[in-house]
């Protein structure tokens, strides 16, 4: 059931030294492209990123928890334009999180890299510093970074009766 796909999802953060299957990045890419996203409009672009080099440089993308992408195999960084949609973020949003799940689903690990409003570890903000590591263009916007590999630790998934659900209300607040 997908809901138990839900609450056993986690963020992983420490990946085994393999090489991501070709074909679990194409799954995964698939399911960034499939994401739903206002009037159809899909103001994203995708960089799938393996290459030592550039997973080491953009684990300094950040001050603090960005470093563990140095040691993954694989990131893929999810873009916005803000030209196309003024809901870009929302879209891109759901695409990185579509990416999560498809991961988990793959027995894959990954987790979410903020970059908007956050500062590289040289005074930068992460996203120029994502924009200089990748030549990304100054009219895509750096959503996330989504770390991927396969998982070296296994945290435990949430509990249904652990949820907060004192946050849930039904018919008025
Ligand atoms: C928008 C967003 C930004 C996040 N940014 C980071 C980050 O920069 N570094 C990091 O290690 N984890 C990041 N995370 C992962 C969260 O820390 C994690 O989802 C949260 O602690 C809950 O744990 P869980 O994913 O295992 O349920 C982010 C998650 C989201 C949704």
């Amino acid at each position: 059931m997908l809901v138990d796909m839900l609450t056993s999802r986690r963020s992983i953060r420490s990946y085994k030294s393999i090489p991501v299957a070709e074909a679990s990045v194409k799954a995964l890419l698939t399911a960034g492209l499939a994401s739903a996203s206002s009037r159809a409009i899909r103001p994203w672009e995708l960089i799938a990123v393996d290459e030592p080099e550039l997973l080491d440089a953009l684990s300094r993308a950040k001050k603090h928890g960005s470093s563990f992408l140095s040691r993954a195999p694989l990131a893929l960084v999810v873009l916005g334009i803000p030209s196309e949609s003024d809901v870009w973020i929302e879209d891109t949003a759901i695409a990185s999180s579509n990416i999560l799940l498809a991961a988990h689903d793959l027995d894959l690990g990954a987790c979410w890299i903020q970059i908007r409003l956050r500062e590289a570890s040289d005074g930068r903000s992460s996203e120029s510093y994502v924009r200089s590591v990748l030549s990304i263009p100054d009219s895509r916007s750096v959503e996330s970074i989504i770390a991927v590999g396969y998982p070296d630790e296994s945290p435990e998934g949430y509990r249904t009766e652990d949820l907060r659900w004192d946050k849930v209300h039904r018919n008025r607040y």
